[in-house]
């Protein structure tokens, strides 16, 4: 596995990549990587011939309060990992390569909509700083197809977003969440929990799956399921940020449109701020009338 710092190095290899017929796949990460990363990578080395993967700790879409200066930097365990599962090259670039005129400079993408609620509602400008640098990414990379985890829904929501407003040539897979034995989402994020956090931690998901059944079953008054599911993570210890049911493609509510739900969650757990998810497809035989009094 080869690793780049600069744009100019990686792109000349890629050029050459691609006039030898080959295909890319591309797989952005913050590094710190777990068993969820390199599902992605797995994923990438199936859909194409050539993966890259990228580790930068992307300062634009943390906020001033947030752990931008402790976010966990593991850069060589991260390389054994990758190579192990036969990435071909790793793209490493310092805060200047990305950002050479300071942050402050830079241009940004801002994807309307999508990015004004949930997690972006408590973080904002996260997605703005999400969708600039991936861009900038993308264009740095030029891949074929990038790979994604569902576990940032959002996230991924804004990405698709952005490559088809912006006519990105670009497919974008999302992966299924990774999850511990106990149903925890694997997330960089886990590591900064104490023992007595990391027990308490699964409960998240198994406030989802409930919900999801309920919904399932036809209950429909999510106002008060969301409710209720507030509750239980507070009694539970957590501080919830939001625990909402909304249509999986737009992240508004859920209307007769709807073909996909979602039901998304994010709560601090002590000083760790945890998100997770769950998506599944509303039954046809659920009728509008039944869904419409949220
Ligand atoms: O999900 C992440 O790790 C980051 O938000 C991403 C997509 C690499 C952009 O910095």
């Amino acid at each position: 596995m080869k690793t780049f710092a600069t744009n100019k190095q990686l792109r000349k290899t890629i050029r050459a990549e691609k006039l030898a017929g080959k295909s890319i796949a591309f797989v952005p990460t913050m590094g710190n990587l777990h068993e969820g990363h390199l599902q992605l990578v797995r994923k990438a080395r199936q859909v194409a011939d050539v993966v890259v993967v990228s580790i930068f700790v992307n300062p634009l879409q943390f906020g001033a309060n947030e752990d931008l200066a402790g976010y966990p930097r593991t850069l060589s365990e991260d390389k054994h990992k990758l190579f192990a599962e036969g990435a071909q090259y790793l793209f490493y670039p310092g805060v200047d390569e990305i950002y050479p005129e300071g942050i402050d400079k830079q241009c940004r993408v801002i994807v309307p909509d999508l990015t004004d609620t949930l997690c972006g509602t408590n973080r904002p400008g996260h997605f703005t700083g999400v969708a600039t640098v991936v861009s900038k990414l993308f264009n740095i990379v030029q891949p074929d197809v990038a790979i994604f985890g569902k576990k940032d829904f959002q996230q991924l929501t804004v990405i698709e977003k952005m490559v088809e407003d912006l006519c990105m040539p670009i497919d974008i897979i999302g992966i299924e969440t990774a999850r511990d034995m106990d149903g925890l989402a694997l997330s960089s994020r886990n590591g900064y929990l104490s023992k007595q956090e990391r027990r308490i931690a699964p409960f998240i998901h198994a406030t989802l799956q409930e919900l999801r059944d309920a919904v399932a079953c036809g209950f429909d008054c999510y106002i008060d399921l969301e409710k209720h599911a507030r509750e239980k993570l507070k009694n539970a210890g957590f501080e919830p940020d939001y625990v909402s049911v909304r249509d999986a493609r737009t992240l508004r509510e859920v209307n007769r449109y709807t073909e996909q739900i979602v039901i998304l969650a994010a709560a601090k757990l002590g000083g760790t701020r945890l998100i997770d998810n769950v998506c599944f497809t509303l039954n046809p035989a659920q009728d509008w009338g039944m869904l419409a009094t949220h």
